[in-house]
């Protein structure tokens, strides 16, 4: 693994095993998490208690940056995360986060408690990880348990197993009725896959960041939830 300076200025990597990055380069990695996860998910369920899966873990940046935002709103949140990269769970005590995450977390404290018990519970925030294949992991959930998917395997191409369709007929099950599924990826192949499960697609673009997709179970008026989502945007800023 190699670590890269993203846009952004956040340190992100390369994998060499799948010859792809953890994040867009361009996007930069603090962006394409809040912008195209956090933020967009969070305004479309508007709920104080939030049941969250985060394929995959990763760098952890997805729920790191949640269980943050989460505090700073006054939100519960439980995160389910699985990772297969054991190795990658436990070097990163030595990773260099973006300092703002700092501001909010015990970010050692939380990587110690991953690392050794897979699970972090302090008051309203919960993370568990789950290191192991996700497909295996995602069948124990009962249907409807999830209020937000964050969709962040490796690209398309690259991690195909985790944007298949049967991979979408399985998250289908999983999401509640009113909940959302977010993704960096715009791809025909991914939203093809996702329509043909059942879901409503959305594509999601602002500011000079590539586009994404959403997808719902219900329809949702897009429009309304993008102006919430620069709403909630400038009021982070
Ligand atoms: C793009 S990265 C995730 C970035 C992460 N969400 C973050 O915020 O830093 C994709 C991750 O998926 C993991 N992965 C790929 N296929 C998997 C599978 N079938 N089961 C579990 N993890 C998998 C990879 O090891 C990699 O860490």
């Amino acid at each position: 693994m190699k670590y890269v300076k993203t846009n952004d200025g956040s340190i992100s990597a390369y994998n060499d095993k799948y010859d792809d990055y953890y994040h867009s380069q361009k996007d930069g990695a603090i962006l394409e998490t809040l912008y195209k996860h956090i933020i967009p998910s969070f305004s479309i369920v508007d709920k104080t208690s939030l049941k969250i899966l985060d394929i995959c873990f990763g760098l952890g940046y997805n729920s790191l940056f949640t269980l943050a935002y989460a505090k700073k709103f006054n939100i519960n949140v439980e995160i389910f995360s699985p990772e297969k990269d054991i190795l990658l769970l436990d070097g990163l005590r030595n990773f260099k986060y973006p300092k703002i995450l700092y501001n909010y977390l015990d970010i050692n404290n939380i990587l110690h408690s991953i690392t050794q018990s897979k699970k972090y519970n302090q008051s309203n925030l919960s993370l568990y990880v789950f290191k192991g294949d996700a497909s295996i992991y995602l069948q124990q959930f009962k249907d409807g348990f999830f209020d937000i998917i964050y969709q962040d395997a490796f690209s398309p191409s690259k991690n195909n197993e985790l944007w298949s369709e049967s991979h979408f007929r399985e998250l289908y099950r999983i999401l509640h009725n009113d909940g959302v599924i977010t993704t960096y990826s715009s791809s025909s192949f991914v939203r093809k896959n996702a329509f043909l499960c059942g879901f409503f697609v959305f594509n999601m673009k602002y500011f000079k960041l590539k586009q994404g997709s959403i997808f719902t179970k219900q329809d949702i008026d897009i429009k309304n939830i993008e102006n919430i989502i620069l709403n909630k945007i400038d009021r982070l800023n």
